[in-house]
Order: C-alpha cells, then sequence, then structure tokens
C-alpha cells in the first residue's frame, strides 16, 4: 500500500515514474473531466496516479456549455447539492489560475454573471418561485423589470417580461479545460493509458486493478470508477456497488458571432420556454453555445431535427436575431444522471473501489471540488465532511441499471 505521508511530504521523484510494472497507485478508470481533476489532484499529492481512457478529455465535456450556474440551475430539493456547487463555485477562480500556471492554456473562463428571463406569465410566475427559493438559499439575484433586461441585453426579444440577473453565474469553456488537464496530469507524472477498460479485477474481495481492451492487466491500490454516464455499466463491478448511474442525453449547437454583431450577448441568458430549459452561453471568443435538450433515451447520441428545431425556436424566441449567426456544430452528450440529481464521491463497499461520478448537470461546475475531495479521501481514506452527504453508500445496494447497452 503506497498511501503514505512520506511520498505526499516529500518525494516528488515518483511524478516522472514510467509505470513500467503497470501498478500505481491510484487507476482512474474514465479521463473526463471529473476523472482528469482526481488524477491530476491524487498526483500532485505524490500518488503514482494512472488514467485509462481511449481518449482522455473527450466524454460529455465536449459537449458541455460550461455554465457554472450554481444559483440559476438552483431546483427544488436540490439544497444539499447547492451547498457543493457553491464550494466548487468559489474555488473556480483559484482553480483556474492554478490549472493556468501549471500549462499555460486560457481555459475560457469568463466572470460574465447571467440573466434568466421569463417570456410569458407562466415563465414569469416559474421565475418569481425560483426568486423567493434563491433568497429562502441565502442567495444573491436581483428581480428586473422586462425593459431593465433588454437595456443589460438589447438582443432580448421585445416580449421578455422580466428576469432574474445573476452576477455570480460563470462559465467556462470545458473543451478547453479538458485539454488543460491532460497537459496538467502529463506534467504532474500521470500515465495514460489510451485504450477501453474491459473490466474491473476483484482479488479477495478488493478491487485490485483493471485488464486493457488489449487484454493487458493493470493492478492498483486504488481504482477511481469516474466514467461518466458508462460507470453504471462498467464489467466486474458487483452489482451491490455498482453506482446507479444513466444516461442523460442533451443536444447542444455551437453558432459563431461574426464581429460585426459583437457583443451579441454580454452575458449567459437563459429560459424556461414551454417547461423547457433554453440558455444562451457567450464566449469571448465569439463562440455561441446554445443547450441543452434533456432526454432518457439511453445511449442514444443522434442529434435530431426535432432536437435543433426546439432549440433554435426557444432561443429565437429569447434571441431573435440568432437566426443571421452562422450555426457551426450541433452535437449531442450523455449526462451521467443519478437518482437525486448528486454526485456519487468516495469510497464504496468494495474496498479498493471508489466513485467519482453521477455529477449529471453539473460536471464542469464540480470539477475544483470534485478533485480537492477525491485527492484527500485517496491520500487519508477520509471523505472530507462537505462530501458526506455524497457518500454512495446513500442509495444502499443497487441493481444493475436496466438500460439497454450499445451493440
Ligand atoms: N448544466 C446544463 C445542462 O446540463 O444542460
Amino acid at each position: 500500500m503506497s498511501r503514505t505521508s512520506d511520498r505526499t511530504k516529500h518525494d516528488n521523484t515518483h511524478h516522472s515514474h514510467t509505470n513500467h510494472d503497470h501498478a500505481s497507485d491510484v487507476l482512474v478508470v474514465g479521463g473526463g473531466v471529473i476523472g482528469l481533476v482526481s488524477a491530476w489532484r491524487a498526483a500532485l499529492r505524490g500518488l503514482r496516479t494512472a488514467v485509462v481512457d481511449p481518449d482522455p478529455g473527450g466524454g460529455a465535456a465536449q459537449v458541455a456549455a460550461g455554465m457554472l450556474a450554481a444559483v440559476t440551475e438552483l431546483h427544488y430539493g436540490e439544497e444539499t447539492l447547492l451547498g457543493l456547487n457553491l464550494a466548487s463555485a468559489r474555488r473556480y477562480p483559484d482553480f483556474v489560475a492554478e490549472l493556468t500556471e501549471a500549462t499555460g492554456h486560457d481555459l475560457g473562463h469568463r466572470a460574465c454573471g447571467t440573466l434568466a428571463v421569463a417570456l410569458d406569465a407562466d415563465d414569469r410566475a416559474h421565475l418569481r418561485e425560483l426568486h423567493a427559493l434563491q433568497s429562502r438559499c441565502g442567495l444573491e439575484s436581483e428581480w428586473l423589470s422586462g425593459r431593465e433586461c433588454r437595456r443589460l441585453e438589447p438582443m432580448l426579444a421585445p416580449g421578455v417580461r422580466g428576469g432574474l440577473r445573476v452576477d455570480g453565474d460563470h462559465q467556462i469553456d470545458p473543451r478547453r479545460l479538458a485539454t488543460a488537464l491532460v497537459t496538467a496530469c502529463e506534467r504532474a507524472g500521470v500515465v495514460f493509458h489510451r485504450q477501453w477498460a474491459q473490466r474491473l479485477t476483484v482479488v479477495r474481495e478488493r478491487a485490485a486493478g483493471v485488464v486493457l481492451a488489449d487484454g493487458t492487466p493493470l493492478t492498483a491500490d486504488q481504482v477511481v470508477l469516474a466514467a461518466g454516464s458508462l460507470s453504471g455499466r462498467f464489467a466486474g463491478v458487483p452489482d451491490a456497488v455498482l453506482p446507479p448511474v444513466r444516461p442523460v442525453k442533451g443536444q447542444v449547437l455551437r453558432l459563431t458571432v461574426p464581429d460585426r454583431y459583437a457583443p451579441f450577448l454580454n452575458r449567459t441568458v437563459r429560459a424556461v420556454v414551454r417547461g423547457s430549459h433554453v440558455y444562451l452561453v457567450p464566449r469571448a471568443n465569439g463562440e455561441l453555445v446554445v443547450g441543452a435538450t434533456s432526454e432518457e433515451l439511453g445511449w442514444d447520441t443522434t442529434v435530431t431535427a426535432g432536437g435543433v428545431y426546439e432549440l433554435l425556436r426557444d432561443a429565437h424566441e429569447l434571441v431573435p436575431g440568432i437566426t443571421e449567426l452562422p450555426l457551426t456544430e450541433t452535437r449531442a452528450g450523455l449526462r451521467p444522471g443519478s437518482p437525486d440529481n448528486a454526485p456519487l464521491l468516495g469510497p464504496t463497499d468494495l474496498p479498493g473501489l471508489l466513485l467519482a461520478t453521477g455529477h449529471f448537470r453539473n460536471g464542469v461546475l464540480l470539477t475544483p471540488v470534485t478533485g480537492d475531495i477525491m485527492a484527500e479521501v485517496l491520500v487519508t481514506g477520509e471523505l472530507p465532511d462537505e462530501a458526506r452527504p455524497f457518500a454512495p453508500q446513500r442509495f444502499g445496494a443497487t441493481a444493475p441499471v436496466p438500460v439497454e447497452l450499445p451493440v
């Protein structure tokens, strides 16, 4: 067992190891932003760490819009999750500074704030309720009239009936975040195995490593399952500890704001239109991300005419000028949904197997706090207090997720 305080304190030589013996202290299954941040933070704490993923930095972060929206994405019944979301939002500026310092990458972090608007009387009532919930939770948001909304964002439709200004909900570019995390991991000595993990190996009732798709066995003292929506179907994981994570499809559009229209929007603008959430996230580089559908369709990542139509229709109701912009990309990704919409973090009942999955709508937002939590539990064996409500055991023994597997 290599979780020694000695290494943590003063042995940095392990950062450049080559891992010829295919053994490590920590093996992370999944190289999305959650797996990468866990690996980076673990390596910085002195653990010999490896990541298994055919395409590190890929996954849902390639689709996500990157809203850091702890306040505007608050939902009834998710007050516990709110605490974790806020903790991560508070860490974001330092996290971005540290990751930028470590890699030299610009992460597209933009402290632009968010405006949630209402288009009709029902939307307005919904937003008023959200405002009341935010106030009860001690969150900062300001109610604006339709005219005040349009003064802030002149491209908004004349019919906007009011809105909530939340200056603390920012954005980051998840693709840049993922790329930077790969670089940071490499620089911290994390070893990448660029192929699929075929199955978990369990030896004497303890997670002992994984077998790669080409049959190579890897061993590790601790295995972190951070495979996003795939986490619920990883072979070899005993049913009782298999995380109840399912894929929730999101279709997202990317448009480009030509210089002559800039600034098209100054901040993230969002609304609930006929019960569906739509958001427009304007990047500093002229990209405008429009999302997102939320569909329970298993492993389907087809971009559909209906999905694109609904997003454009709703976005057009909010910001009519959007139809002038070039549409540059359409894509669908899979959020890792959990039964209470909150992540599963920390040790399972199978010794040696930990989870960092189930982040659902908040994977990008929760990246900094997840890295800190996972590094702490990997080094000390203790789950930090802030993570206790998110321990995997809260769901009890779980059955395999009843979804169709891709062929
Ligand atoms: N957090 C935005 C989404 O999941 O669509």
